[in-house]
């Protein structure tokens, strides 16, 4: 069962590891340098339908203690997004995103909508709506390509289902690397493809948050056509967080350098 923070971040973190070799990998590799690996913040993305919205999913963790810390708008991924904090340093933040389904065409909202519905018809609430996996039936490759065309979150979302679109390892706790800069020279010598859209590293110590992320593993997909292909899970990001002028530790996020960091799964990265 799912039904404590820690029981629920373990289901999430052995649904991503399963497709995202990378991760556990790094972690491995920080421990080894003797490092304590805390996780910054979890992502998760969905559609802005019933049972699956952001409120919806926001109140699986309201109900432990978390609480709104910001609220933010892609204007270009026609996205809405909700942090939240627990007042217990070492839980994770939480970053939900929801696809604005209506901004898009028809086929878009239609796709979205039959997902959805086959939550709906399998009756999940709570925890389980992140947890139960598949999420719903593997979409065939033709409306795979054609989210594509409009929404690569749409396209990974389908694909994906409900679940943890990356962990991110918190830069403040890591004691042998004095910037984000360091760990990033480390993870490229290591053999790790960094996002560079927006440059490596998104913000800066004056928006009081740092930001980078490996490009998303490419992981041998079957759809339900029977066509086969890789196609790109999900990433880890490296978060560094800097105190405001009262000293108190920033805990938001910054909207444009999130709007970046979501391109860690583009299918073609750097090309938009
Ligand atoms: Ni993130």
């Amino acid at each position: 069962m799912t039904h404590t923070p820690d029981a629920l971040f373990d289901a999430l973190w052995r649904d991503y590891v399963a497709v995202t070799p990378s991760a556990p990998a790094i972690h491995a590799k920080l421990r080894a340098r003797g490092e304590r690996v805390l996780n910054d913040h979890i992502a998760l993305r969905t559609f802005d339908l019933d049972p699956i919205g952001l409120d919806t999913l926001a109140a699986i963790f309201e109900a432990h203690g978390w609480t709104t810390s910001g609220t933010y708008f892609f204007e270009t991924k026609r996205l809405r997004a909700r942090s939240l904090s627990h007042p217990d340093p070492t839980l994770p933040r939480v970053f939900i995103s929801e696809l604005i389904t209506s901004d898009f065409p028809l086929y878009v909202r239609a796709t979205a909508e039959a997902l959805t519905r086959h939550i709906a018809s399998t009756g999940r609430t709570g925890p389980d709506l992140l947890t139960a996996h598949p999420s719903w039936p593997t979409p065939d490759a033709a409306t795979y390509d054609a989210l594509l065309n409009v929404s690569e979150y749409a396209a990974w979302l389908a694909l994906y289902g409900l679940r943890a679109n990356h962990f991110t390892v918190s830069v403040n706790a890591l004691t042998t690397f004095p910037t984000l800069a360091d760990l990033n020279a480390w993870l490229t010598a290591e053999g790790f493809a960094l996002n560079t859209s927006g440059g490596a590293i998104k913000g800066t110590p004056a928006a009081l948050l740092e930001q980078s992320s490996t490009l998303a593993d490419r992981i041998p997909t079957r759809f339900a056509c029977g066509a086969t292909r890789d196609t790109p899970s999900c990433y880890v990001e490296f978060a560094r967080r800097y105190p405001d002028s009262d000293g108190t530790l920033f805990d938001g996020f910054v909207t444009q350098s999130a709007d970046k960091i979501f391109e860690s799964t583009d299918t073609k990265p750097g090309a938009s």
